[in-house]
């Protein structure tokens, strides 16, 4: 459980609250570089509680705005796409990406008002395809996290995502817990059912992880054990890296997950998630067996409403696709995929769980202590102007997650060694590549 009030510390992310202050610290992957065409049409942001605008100007720039107008508060999401900014439309007025009005046309020229107005304006930066903002106080910002997913070329990588009603950590505290993988996302058939198939740690005989856990320089990682045979064990290690990313274990050599949650508002959180092969492109084939894509699809989207960019069709109104008799003969949850399952288990849980009615358990031991590690990181921002981990230190990010079998009694974290690390040419192993080999 966690008080009250550490409740609101954690969840809360608007403007001058502790954890919103400390979101800003870090750059935020929000983007996609294709989702603002040069010259085209703005697309209407929220980000941390913010309105927002962003565009990709003339020369190529990507621009993040205020969304109201700075003379009478119009929307920019209905702006022009002009000569190097956008002009609003209500009076002409027009902002370059650093938030300079450099057009005023509604007003005489020897005012130079337009000297006086400086429209709010977060930088951007894009790297192989994803546009990155940073909404903080430093003048310099710090240098990107040397992010694998994000420094190999774009065809080594799969990106989903999807928005979700629910509070940004809700989701990240989904990505570190271990134990929900058994049942959750567990399948009754053997073949399963065409979702969530393939991933060892759905259908696992034992079904109670001994969790390890360990504090790192960017974040906390588990160690989540379970048996294997009489002789050895099953090693799922995770990773959290601040300040909302997770890498859950490996399920195929060829696919290392990441998924990072950013909040649009305490209420709503895009759920971003990746699968990375380090050494090649993903072929086709690969791609189709990602099971990436849900049943119901998108809802219509409308680039003037965020909450309808990446909306999923599957929510509450139709129970998520839950199929009852589905659950009692081929899944355990009756939701048809495992994005959907996350998504439904998560949005239940209300729009910011009640964390002080919980009852957590050994189990629960990462989630524990990722929140602590939230925390008092904010804490220590908000007391102390204390830079968080992790900022001003991209090559602490160059870590992945791993899965292993090891005999009785290893310590994994001395075993798993340098599967942790990340830019190496070795393929990355998998518990099943493992059992292929011993077979
Ligand atoms: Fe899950």
């Amino acid at each position: 459980m966690l008080s009250r009030e550490d409740n609101e510390l954690l969840c809360r992310v608007g403007p001058g609250t502790p954890m919103g202050q400390l979101l800003r610290e870090y750059w935020l992957p929000f983007l996609k570089s294709s989702d603002v065409e040069r010259g085209g049409q703005p697309l209407r942001v929220k980000l941390l509680s913010e309105d927002l605008v962003a565009f990709r100007d003339t020369s190529g720039r990507v621009g993040l705005l205020g969304e109201h107008c700075s003379h009478r508060a119009t929307s920019l999401a209905l702006a022009r796409n002009e000569d190097n900014g956008l002009r609003c439309v209500y009076h002409g007025w027009m902002y370059d990406v650093s938030g300079r009005c450099i057009d005023m046309p509604n007003e005489p020229e020897e005012t130079r008002f337009a000297d006086k107005i400086r429209h709010p304006a977060y930088a951007c930066t894009e790297r192989n395809g994803i546009v990155w903002t940073y909404m903080g106080p430093r003048e310099v910002p710090p240098a990107l996290p040397d992010l694998e997913w994000n420094m190999v070329p774009e065809d080594q990588v799969v990106i989903w995502r999807n928005l979700q009603f629910n509070n940004w950590v809700q989701g990240l505290e989904g990505n570190i817990d271990s134990s929900h993988l058994s049942f959750l996302h567990t399948r009754l058939t053997a073949d399963g059912d065409g979702f969530g198939g393939g991933n060892r740690g759905l259908w696992y005989a034992d079904k109670t992880p001994r969790m390890e856990v360990r504090a790192t320089d960017y974040g906390v990682m588990y160690g989540a054990g379970r048996k294997e045979d009489p002789d050895n064990s099953y090693w799922r290690v995770t990773q959290f890296l601040m300040p909302f990313y997770g890498m859950f274990a490996p399920v195929s050599p060829a696919e290392i997950p990441l998924q990072w949650w950013i909040p649009l508002d305490d209420h709503t959180v895009m759920k971003w998630d990746v699968r990375l092969n380090p050494n090649r492109p993903i072929t086709e084939e690969e791609r189709a067996r990602l099971g990436f894509g849900d049943p119901g699809g998108f809802a219509e989207p409308n680039r003037f409403d965020p909450y309808t960019q990446f909306r999923l069709a599957a929510d509450q109104s139709n129970g998520w696709l839950l199929d009852y008799e589905a659950q009692e003969e081929r899944r355990f949850s009756g939701v048809p995929s495992v994005n959907l399952q996350d998504k439904a288990v998560q949005e239940t849980m209300g729009p910011i769980v009640k964390r002080h009615i919980e009852h957590l358990g050994t189990s629960d031991a990462m989630i524990i202590q990722v929140r602590k590690r939230l925390l008092n990181a904010a804490k220590a921002l908000r007391d102390h102007g204390t830079t968080p981990p992790g900022v001003g230190q991209p090559e602490s990010y160059r870590v992945r997650s791993a899965t292993t079998i090891l005999p009785n009694g290893t310590d994994w974290l001395e075993a798993v060694g340098d599967k942790l690390v990340a830019f190496t040419d070795r393929p990355v192993e998998s518990a099943e590549a493992q059992i292929r080999a011993r077979v």
